[in-house]
């Protein structure tokens, strides 16, 4: 039968995470340890899937804060079943679709502004990308 509890060495070992990444998110908020009655810190083994998740959110784009506020979100205490995970990835889809049509618009913007390094104002797509009133014409649009 599997221990109940992962010292911090073995959600490190299982997460793939440095020790000092783990008491980072604790400090953070993001996971919670208990204490043994010697003192040492363990987490439950539900822990290992949540420091997972925020692995993978982070390396997507997601910043902590967003994160450490979806993760609010999950039982305190019980293992977070799976329409919990699933509601936390529904409350990211939107974002992670603005992300990547942000991020494909820069990828074929920047195709085209290689060799070119002007970096203009009135002109460049990486610099003034949102500017959609430029098609219109210079000066101010909404005026
Ligand atoms: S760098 Fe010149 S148009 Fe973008």
């Amino acid at each position: 039968m599997a221990k109940k509890e992962l010292s911090v060495g073995e959600l490190s070992r299982r997460s793939g995470l440095p020790i000092s990444t783990l008491h980072f998110y604790e400090r953070r908020g993001l996971i919670a340890s208990e204490r043994t009655s010697a003192n040492h810190r363990v987490y439950r083994r539900e822990i290992l899937r949540r420091v997972t998740v925020i692995k993978v959110a982070q390396s997507a784009g997601i910043p902590l804060a967003e994160i450490s506020q979806a993760l609010s979100q999950l039982p305190r205490d019980a293992p977070p079943d799976t329409h919990d995970w699933e509601r936390i990835a529904a409350s990211w889809h939107d974002d992670l679709t603005r992300r990547i049509e942000i991020l494909t618009a820069l990828r074929d913007k920047m195709a085209m502004c290689i060799g070119c390094g002007c970096l203009s104002v009135k002109r460049c797509p990486l610099v003034n990308a949102d500017d959609h009133l430029a098609n219109d014409g210079p000066g101010a649009r909404l005026l």
